[in-house]
Parts: structure tokens; sequence; C-alpha cells
């Protein structure tokens, strides 16, 4: 007999959930990576060819986790295996469950790292100094072993109180808090660039495509971004799908949660370039570019210790309505197979997690000079293994389970009614155009 499975509540309502992927999908990606890695890949193209990604793998592999999700009301393990079960395959299909939470927790790990700076800059942001310049600032922060755990913990912990009050009365409750705060800071910031800054430069660099400098490393870039920035390929929106009242439309709801996550990349671009811009610091700077090129700004404008601080906490919220979504899909399975409480469940993942972290911690100091996989210090060995393998290796196997093995009345059932040109062309994207493009960029990453 099957095993009967602790239930985790449902979300009410079709904004709740709209909220929660939007508050997963809208992260550190959005406002610190996607910025950044348009302006080391040239701007407007860049943009184009992460807009195509989005239209024929994000989407198209966002409804396939929801349907599977949905369906099952289970954590990812489970709802693989039900869904698998129920198309007659192998109960092995699970795995790509596994690996989700596998990768789950390596990423929550760095992210609480990172996001844990932008906690501390909220601060660091609100003073002037006078003697350090912002990348000496950023360096003494990242020097500073116990400086990084201690916002490393404070974040790690705030994720564990979120996710261990539970679906309906910690997640779905913070998200309506914090997604209205999330849009208010950046319309602020938006507006505040664009009477101070250098808009029409920064609308030029990100909109206006030049495709000279475009190579086959950035339609990778551009990929594993949308995959990242989307939350896919790890069990973070299946997880989210299973709470899902079963009469919201799953195919306009995807729709809307890309859009909103796109929008938020793309208005996070104009927050940030024209201020870049117009105090004359370069587009391209890589990571640091808010933490380094940001700060410098913030300390020279007018007013910059009251609009950085704001512009780190709006950093701040959009990491933390991401990391919830990281540590859920392993919560959920623990709590639901009955092995300990939501609570213990959340602890000890959170707990690991923030362990795990902790080298993510050591590898900008003490451990900089040690590799973790070839070449690899600990933080990029954790970023390669998650992003690069075990994400695109997800995606790829929900998009070849989902195009290829789920029964079609089971999908039909979950997606209700949709255009019929919609369907087909999402049948299209998610049996050969997903698995092979994603293939391409695993491949390539690998070799
Ligand atoms: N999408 C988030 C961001 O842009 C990060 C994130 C949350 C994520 N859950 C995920 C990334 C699952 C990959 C998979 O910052």
């Amino acid at each position: 007999m099957e095993k009967q499975l602790k239930s985790h509540g449902a979300w009410i309502g079709k904004w709740t959930f709209i909220l929660a992927a939007t508050g997963s999908a809208v992260g550190l990606g959005n406002i610190w990576g996607f910025p950044y890695k348009a302006g080391t890949n040239g701007g407007g193209a860049f943009v184009l060819i992460y807009l195509l990604c989005i239209i024929i793998i994000g989407v198209p592999i966002m409804i396939s986790e929801i349907i599977i999700g949905r369906r099952a009301g289970n954590s990812p393990i489970n709802a693989m295996k039900k869904t698998a079960i129920d198309s007659n395959s192998s109960h092995l299909w699970k795995l790509v469950g596994w690996s989700g939470i596998t990768a789950g927790i390596l990423i929550l790990s760095f992210y609480s790292v990172i996001a844990g700076i932008c906690l501390n800059y909220i601060f660091i942001s609100a003073t002037s100094s006078e003697i350090l310049s912002s990348s000496e600032q950023f360096g003494a922060v990242i020097e500073s072993p116990l400086n990084l755990i201690f916002w490393h913990t404070v974040f790690m912990l705030l994720t564990f109180l979120i996710v261990s009050a539970g679906v309906k009365n910690g997640i779905g409750r913070m998200v309506k808090i914090l997604m209205p705060m999330l849009g208010f800071l950046l319309i602020f910031m938006v507006t505040y660039a664009m009477f101070n800054g250098a808009f029409v430069k920064a609308l030029n660099f990100l909109f206006a495509p030049d495709f000279s400098n475009v190579t086959s490393e950035t339609f990778l870039s551009a990929m594993g971004q949308a995959f990242f920035s989307l939350s896919l390929g790890m069990g973070s929106i299946m997880a989210y799908g299973a709470y899902m009242p079963k009469d919201q439309k799953v195919v306009p709801t995807s729709f809307t949660v890309a859009s909103l996550d796109t929008l938020v990349a793309m208005l996070a671009g104009l927050a940030i370039f024209p201020i870049i811009f117009a105090f004359n610091l370069e587009p391209n700077s890589g990571p640091g570019l808010v933490f380094v090129s940001m700060l410098s700004a913030f300390n020279q404008m007018q007013f910059g210790q009251l609009i950085g601080p704001v512009f780190f906490v709006l950093l701040s919220i959009a990491a933390l309505s991401s990391s919830i979504s990281l540590l859920e899909p392993g919560v959920a399975y623990l709590s639901e197979e009955g092995y300990l409480s939501r609570k213990n469940s959340a602890f000890a993942i959170s707990f690991f997690a923030w362990l795990l972290g902790l080298g993510t911690a050591l590898s900008f100091n003490v451990l900089s000079d040690f590799n973790l996989t070839p070449d690899r210090n600990f933080l990029d060995s954790m970023d390669f293994i998650a992003n690069q393998i075990l994400l695109p290796l997800g995606g790829m196997m929900i998009a070849i389970f989902v195009g290829w093995f789920v029964k079609k009345d089971l999908i039909i059932n979950e997606i209700g009614y949709v255009n019929p040109v919609i369907y087909n062309l999402w049948r299209f994207f998610i049996k050969f155009i997903a698995p092979t493009s994603v293939a391409l960029i695993f491949i390539s990453q690998v070799l």
C-alpha cells in the first residue's frame, strides 16, 4: 500500500502563488547578476538573447514544473515519483527531485553569504567613508571571516524562521509583505535614476543591440542566467506549484511570473546603469558592480547615505524571498515523509547549508588559495556544480520527462483549456527545443 504523506496546506487565492513564485524568481540573479552580466556581455545583444531564452526554454519548463508539482501536491522528490508511476514510467525519475534538492542546498549555502554581504551593505552605505575608497571598503568586508560569517548567519536565520513557520503562515504571509515592498523600492530607485542619472545612455546601453561582440559564450551565459533567474531546474517552482489552488490556470500564471521576473531584471538595469554612467564608472566591472561601483556612486552623490541603504534593502528583500524557495523543497520532503517536523526539517537543512556556507565565506579570505575542484575555489566550485551541472541537468530531465514520458491526459487535466496554438508550441518547445538547447549549454560548459 502506498504510504500516506503529510500535507503541507495550500495557498489561498491566486495571488499568493504569483507573489511567491515571483519572489523566488526575483533575487540576486536579477538585481546583482543580470546587470553585471549584461554589462560584461555588451548590453543590448545580451538582453535580446536572454529574452529569447526566457520564452523558448524558461516558460515551457516553468509550465512543466508547475504541472508536476500541482498534480502531486508534494515535494519535488515525491511529485516526480508519483507522476512517473501514474504514467507507467520508472520511479527512478524521483532522482531528478533528489538532484534538485541537492542543488538547492548548495545554492542556498553561497546565496546566503552573498545576501549577507547585502545586509552588511545596508549599514556600510549609510555612512560615507572619507578614508576608504569603495573597493577598499569591499576588500575590508570580504577580508574578515568573522564579519562574513556573522551576516551569513543572520541571513540564514531569517530564511529558516520564515520556512519553519509553514507554507501559509510563513512563506505565504511573508511574500505578501516583501513583494509589495520590493516593487515600491524598485520603482523608487528607477525614478531616482531617471531624474538624477544618465538615463538615456543607460537605455541605449541596455536596449540598442550591438551584435559585434556576440559569441557562443554570450548565448551560454544568457541561457544560464535565464534558468537561474526563473528558479528553474531544481524544484523551487515545482514545490511552490504543489500549493497552488487547482482552479488557477497554469499557462497564464507562468507567463505572469516570467514577465514579472524579466521586468524586474530590466528595471534593476534601469536603476543601476544611469547611476553608473552619471559617475563615469565602468558598466563592465563584473560581480563587483553593485558592491564597488554602486557604492562609489552612493559615496559621491547627494543623499547617497539615504539612497544607498534603500538600494541594499531592496537587494536583501529580493534575496530573502528567493532563499526561502531554495530551502522549501528539501523541508517539504523531510516533513511530508514524517521523518521530522517542519521546524526540525527546516533547522536541519538550513544548518547544513549554513555549514557549507562557511566554506564560501572563507573562500574570500583564508581559503582563497584552496581549490575544491580543479582551478575553482570553494565558492566557484559550489556555483559550478549547482548552476552549471545540476540545474541544466535537472531542467533537461524535467523537459524530457514531461515532453516524452508523462501521459498526455495527465497534462491536459492539469493545464485545462489553452489555445491550441499555444499548446502545440509549448509541446514542441518542451519536446525538442528545450532539451536540445539545454544539452548544448550543458555539454559546452562541461567540456
Ligand atoms: N531565482 C533566484 C534569483 O534570481 C535564485 C533562485 C531561487 C534559484 N530559487 C532557485 C535559482 C532555484 C535556481 C534554482 O536570484
